[in-house]
């Protein structure tokens, strides 16, 4: 048997006396896109958080390619190669979109601080592979057009793609994407769609908290539905979409 990239135990966190996590348990398979899906205030972010070290659980362990996260800082748990953006972060203001990318680098950067005192080539040679990769991942996200442009300027579907390919920067083994599609048209979110199945087809995992069902029954191999920090179904999206559970709490959720 494989191992897991991602095994999650008995999770639990309260925010007083509300529970936006309770008791959850699941795992994700290697290379695969496991959509988390659920009601506003489901609690899927507060998970993110938790899986990261962001919050810390109030019970239960989080393992990452079978490796306990408990007690790791959240950027020891980015040099392991779990990686994740924010439902609400953007671009970095004030920086081009190529900069913009080349920050992802800082998570893997090897070379740094006093290090790149004391082999300043080596440290060099690292920025220019680390340059000309940044260039081939914009280049393959077809936003070439746009590597010297202040990234704020962009188009809200091309920050959301800058924001994945600066994941990717870091060589992420794992990524957790928030809401990566809010925001997007039709035609963005289909590019965007198209990246993370080419980063799930070159190995990479994926965990992804979405809205939109289209994008989720066509990308996801996975789905876990969160309603009220509880997983109430988890399946192939087929199986999820036509559950009982999943179809009264989003019609609860809107009532
Ligand atoms: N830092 C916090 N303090 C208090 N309550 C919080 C905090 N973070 C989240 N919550 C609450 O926890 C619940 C789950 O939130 P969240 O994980 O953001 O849900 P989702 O991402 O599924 O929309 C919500 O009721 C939210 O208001
Ligand atoms: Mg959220």
């Amino acid at each position: 048997m494989t191992t897991p990239a991602l095994e999650i135990s008995g999770l639990a966190k309260s925010f007083g006396a509300l529970r936006a996590v309770a008791d959850v348990s699941f795992t994700v398979a290697p290379s695969s896109v496991t959509a988390l899906i659920g009601p506003n205030g489901a609690g899927k972010t507060t998970l993110f958080n938790l899986i990261t070290n962001l919050d810390s659980a109030a019970a239960g362990e989080v393992r990452f390619l079978g490796r306990p996260l408990t007690g790791m800082k959240p950027d020891a748990i980015a040099a392991l190669g779990l990686i994740r953006t924010f439902q609400t972060a953007r671009v970095f203001p004030g920086m081009t979109a190529r900069e913009n990318v080349l920050a992802g680098a800082h998570l893997a950067m090897r070379s740094g601080g006093w290090q790149q005192m004391l082999w300043l080539g080596a440290a060099r040679r690292e920025e220019r592979m680390l340059a000309r990769r940044a260039d081939d991942l914009i280049d393959l996200v077809g936003l070439s057009a746009f590597r010297q442009a202040p990234a704020t300027d962009l188009p809200m579907g091309a920050q959301k793609l800058i924001e994945v390919v600066r994941a990717l920067m870091a060589r992420p083994k794992m990524l957790l994407l928030d809401e990566p599609a809010a925001g997007l048209n039709d035609r963005e979110t289909a590019e965007l769609a198209a990246l993370l199945r080419g980063i799930r087809d070159i190995g990479i995992t994926i965990m992804v908290i979405e809205h939109n069902m289209s994008l989720v029954m066509s990308l996801a191999d996975e789905v876990v539905v969160l309603d009220a920090g509880s997983v109430i179904a988890r399946g192939p999206p087929g199986t999820v979409r036509a559950d009982r559970r999943v179809i009264e709490a989003y019609v609860g959720a809107d009532a």
